[in-house]
């Protein structure tokens, strides 16, 4: 068998085509477009491409980016201040603080003074929260994405037995409460899991993000799966995601590449969290 690739690039400039047209409808009833703040502090090179994507993402779908780049001595509070002004910003609906910051600020304080409404990453503890009390909330990005992406194979979440590996705060959480939300079996395995394979394999659903290249290999995965490769990691000049892509992709029934699969719907799905929040605030 060989599975079918998800497309997330295709997934993403269908989702992308959405909100460019709600963004349009939206500056037609209000008379000014929805607007994301993306605040940079310091030179960070892999920072500094992922600001330039989103920033370009904002303008392809007729969303207005407000873009602040902040030299890394920026003191903690003079950073907070920026984002309190921007809090009260009518025409700022979304901000996104990219990460890592300099190692003299504090990450949780800094982004504990965005405005719960305007989170546009999902990031905080209150929306968090939300998720897990299945509240409506502004969810994490990515696996807003991933969960797209299953949807899309057309496959049921809704009674599957869901692996996920890696357990951060940004990834692997929020997506073991989204699958569960959706009403499946949710395993979590992480680096103190003695034998991935034990649980991989009786996953139709596995979701894969622990930064490590090659961990799932096609004889960890049960026949049919869909698997959702969220790693992005380096293999020479190119990337590679945590699946070892030929023999997963002989097992599996649908398979993520890296990259081209998860990776464009981080954004676009930040962009559906702007629309969210404007939306909100209509
Ligand atoms: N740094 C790496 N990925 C992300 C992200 O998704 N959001 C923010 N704010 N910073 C990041």
């Amino acid at each position: 068998m060989s599975a079918r690739i998800i497309d997330g690039k295709q997934l993403a400039h269908e989702i992308k085509s959405q909100v460019r047209s709600e963004a349009e409808a939206y500056l037609i009833r209000n008379g000014r477009r929805m607007g994301l703040a993306v605040i940079l502090v310091g030179d960070d090179f892999a920072s500094n491409i992922y600001v330039r994507n989103k920033i370009n993402a904002c303008n392809e779908v007729n969303i207005r980016s407000f873009s602040f780049r902040l030299p890394a001595s920026t003191s903690e509070s003079e950073l907070i201040e920026l984002i309190h002004r921007l809090n009260n910003d009518e025409s700022v609906d979304g901000i996104l603080v990219q990460l890592p910051l300099p190692p003299h600020m504090r990450q949780n304080v800094v982004l504990s003074h965005i405005s719960v409404y305007k989170d546009a990453d999902g990031f905080l503890a209150e929306n968090a929260g939300n998720l897990m009390l299945g509240n409506p909330s502004l969810n994490a990005c990515t696996p807003c994405g991933i969960i797209e992406l299953i949807r899309s194979t057309g496959r049921p979440i809704d009674g599957a037995n869901a692996v996920v590996i890696g357990r951060s705060n940004i990834v692997g959480k929020p997506i073991a409460l989204m699958l569960l939300e959706n009403h499946a079996t949710v395993t979590m395995c992480h680096s103190h899991t003695t034998d991935y394979a034990d649980f991989t394999r009786r996953a139709d659903i596995l979701v894969v993000a622990a930064g490590v290249k090659g961990l799932v290999t096609g004889d960890m995965v049960k026949e049919g799966a869909v698997v959702i490769d969220v790693g992005m990691n380096r293999d020479g000049k190119n990337i590679c995601g945590d699946c070892d892509f030929d023999s997963v992709s002989k097992v599996a029934g649908y398979i993520t590449p890296v990259p081209g699969g998860v990776g464009p719907m981080t954004i676009a799905m930040l962009l559906k969290n702007i629309v969210k929040a404007a939306l909100r605030l209509e």
